[in-house]
């Protein structure tokens, strides 16, 4: 691919994006539609002993009231095992307030709500633990991560540094709800959702409702949305696929905001202790590092906790990390899953460490590098943290900040803090399989895995198209995001772009060559569709695959298969890592002690950048979110009956406009030249890595005060 940089367009989508036009998957309009709505159980655990539907079905409208009688029995599970986790079906046994009890479908949505409102259970109650510190909670440690020796590293230090951090529950909140509509239609199920995985939709459908996965297709046209919250099949998704396939019509429900905090996944609640320790001349030598986080009874989100900050410094590291089963929904991924929190306690730390050492906390971070992956020794395919680290620095102004917190005063008083920290995320690849078809007619079809989710999946596609084809752009067409077009994978972990974007390039090199060998060194002017309709061929079209390193032909079959075939970090030869470093400005305001952040800069080692745009679109996204998570967001629990208290946009509070300040981005910019050939490596989680970290530190130069429990509310700087 040559070198030069690709072209600055606008978003493949904006125009649709800002006329409101692109379709989402609750938009399709089906005729005969049927609606649906889910009861909740009103316990947090127990049983459900008897469902009463007659009051509901007796409501004009109502047509049919699902309960756990219509859908296949749950496995038995193996005693003493805890898993595996419950189907994503109606079941008696009730794990969670809100896990839903039954499904009215109904020819209108208010005869829906009318139904489901009226529909009442008895149950059998058992005690339940809400809380990660509750009485009955079960903590599960996981395996080791380790690199070199750290105990015997932290025997030998001179200087050390121990701290507890917290981080709250939070929940992904998406603009577009979750949805499904599904489809039962001469023995096929379609299922419209807003979806990260297309075809773990449908394997999550065939495998709850006992269908072969063959007869279903999902599609996901847009989403508005994902963050790791439609990384699966959903809550709703078979309860619905049921509905249509009983009632023998389409039946669509959009699940409310507070049902969507009880039932989607989310970001589980947090502990962190970490131990540091330096040699005499104030070298950090050993890190020990605990970490545990609430989880559900059967739930596998795993507490990887590790995997990012055992690859910031070069340094011995052994990292524990434990599940504490409690009775909550499962959490889940949400962008940037265990590193969010985990960077935030970790570069809290080592912010916290520099300053006992008295080190500058920028000199710190550059004090400290590695070139191999610590946890093995293999080499990274790039890095280039210390270039971020000092453009950072540069671009904020770093050398005019007074060291002694709360030394930088407004004029009104107002305390001024600068903090910074870094950040960094794996870097995750899954094969691809994708073709390319052009048209005589001016048309041009690439059809791919992948969902636009809003991180810019198409705009990045398009632009490696566009830069590579003569084509017309006005008639290109990407489908993704159906089980139709091509083997969909999941698209999430910051793979998409690294995936796809060799998949696409494959494809350019392909069809400018298949276009060679069909003119056999005619002249033939114009552009690709212009050749094709001078020599009479109404399309040409090739197909084309892209595996990780290391992966061989099978990894393609295991694709088609499962729609999950991840590789990475640690690749054969090399491992790689994104990075970016946070510098933040907070000002505090003198008597009411509101925190602002009028001044973030980051800069992202993110590989080759595609497309601009969407590159720094995502990192202003991550920055928004680790300010809101930083100073906005926590989803409380009500201990006395389980479940969330504030499980609506009002009173789950985020960042909006008014909180968010400059937000300068950069990139490094330099191709990884061993990840693929283009040489992109993932954006959209290390986007938010470490930023929240950064306020947290800029809050302490501000204020002198330390505070290690997020989110940072006015009520801890009073
Ligand atoms: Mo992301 S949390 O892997 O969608």
């Amino acid at each position: 691919m040559s070198t030069t940089a690709f072209a600055n367009r606008p978003r493949f989508d904006a125009v649709e994006k800002v006329r409101g036009s692109l379709r989402y998957a609750a938009d399709v309009p089906l005729p005969g539609m049927h609606y649906a709505m889910m009861v909740p159980s009103r316990i947090a655990k127990g049983r459900v002993i008897s469902v009463a539907t007659e009051e509901a079905l007796a409501l004009p409208g109502v047509i049919r009231v699902l309960t756990a009688a219509d859908f296949p029995p749950p496995p038995v599970p193996v005693p003493g095992s805890g898993g595996p986790p419950p189907p994503p079906t109606i079941i008696d046994e009730i794990a969670y307030r809100g896990q839903p009890v039954a499904l009215v479908v109904a020819q209108s949505l208010e005869a829906a709500i009318e139904g489901a409102e009226a529909v009442t259970c008895t149950y059998a109650e058992a005690p339940f633990s809400p809380l990660i510190d509750s009485e009955g909670g079960e903590r599960q440690p996981t395996p080791e991560v380790k690199a070199g020796d750290a105990a015997a590293s932290m025997d030998r230090a001179v200087h050390r540094f121990k701290a507890e951090y917290q981080t709250p529950a939070q929940h992904h909140n998406p603009i577009e709800m979750l949805s499904t509509t599904a489809v039962w239609e001469n023995g096929r199920l379609t299922i419209y959702e807003g979806s990260q995985h297309t075809a773990g939709v449908k394997n999550g459908v065939a495998g709850a409702l006992r269908l072969d996965p063959r007869l279903i297709d999902v599609k996901s046209p847009s989403t508005g949305g994902g963050f790791g919250q439609k990384g699966a099949a959903q809550r709703q998704s078979a309860l619905v696929a049921q509905a249509a396939i009983l009632t023998g019509r389409p039946v669509k429900l959009v699940v409310p905001r507070g049902q969507i905090f009880h039932n989607a996944t989310f970001r589980p609640r947090s502990r962190h202790s970490i131990e540091l320790g330096a040699d005499a001349g104030g070298r950090m030598i050993a890190v020990r590092y605990d970490a545990d986080q609430q989880q559900s009874r059967r739930g596998q989100f795993p507490p990887h906790y590790h995997d990012s900050p055992v690859q910031l410094y070069g340094v011995d590291y052994l990292g524990t990390a434990a599940n504490v089963r409690i009775d909550t929904q499962s959490p889940g991924y949400m962008r940037a899953p265990c590193e969010q929190p985990g960077l935030f306690a970790f570069e809290s730390a080592i912010d916290e460490f520099a300053e006992q050492l008295g080190v500058d906390p920028v000199a710190f971070r550059l004090a400290h590098d590695t070139a191999v992956d610590p946890t093995n020794g293999r080499p990274l395919s790039s890095r280039h943290l210390h270039e971020c680290i000092r453009e950072g620095a540069r671009r904020f102004g770093w050398e005019r900040r007074s060291r002694a917190p709360g030394s930088m005063i407004a004029e009104d008083g107002t305390q001024i803090g600068w903090g910074m920290a870094s950040g960094a995320y794996q870097g995750l690849t899954t094969p691809t399989i994708a073709t390319l078809r052009i048209g005589a007619d001016g048309s041009t079809r690439f059809a791919v895995a992948g969902h636009e989710m809003g991180q810019g999946i198409r705009s990045v596609i398009a632009a490696v198209l566009m830069d590579g084809l003569a084509i017309d752009p006005a008639k290109l067409d990407i489908q993704i995001g159906d089980t139709t077009v091509a083997p969909q994978h999941i698209t999430a972990g910051s793979w998409g772009t690294a995936s796809v974007v060799p998949a696409a390039h494959a494809a350019v090199q392909r069809m400018n060559a298949a276009m060679e060998e069909l003119l056999a060194g005619r002249e033939v002017g114009g552009n690709l569709h212009r050749k094709l309709a001078t020599v009479r061929r109404p399309s040409l079209q090739v197909e084309v695959s892209n595996v990780a390193p290391g992966q061989g032909p099978e990894a393609l079959d295991r694709l088609r298969q499962t729609g999950m075939q991840i590789a990475g970090p640690d690749y054969p030869d090399f491992t790689t890592f994104s990075y970016i470093a946070h510098f933040v400005e907070v000002r505090v305001e003198p008597r009411t002690r509101r925190i602002r952040v009028p001044r973030v800069v980051s800069i992202a080692d993110c590989g080759r950048v595609v497309a601009p745009r969407p590159a720094e679109s995502q990192v202003r996204g991550g920055v928004v979110w680790a300010i809101s998570a930083a100073l906005r967001e926590e989803t409380e629990v009500d201990p006395r009956f389980g479940g969330w208290l504030n499980s609506d946009l009002a009173d789950y509070v985020l960042a909006v406009n008014a909180d968010i300040g400059e937000i300068d981005v950069g990139f490094i910019d330099k191709p990884d030249p061993l990840t693929n050939a283009v040489g992109t490596k993932g954006l959209g989680e290390v986007a938010m890595v470490g930023a929240s970290a950064a306020i947290a530190n800029a809050i302490y130069h501000a204020t002198g005060k330390r505070l290690r429990e997020l989110p940072i509310r006015i009520e801890d700087l009073l």
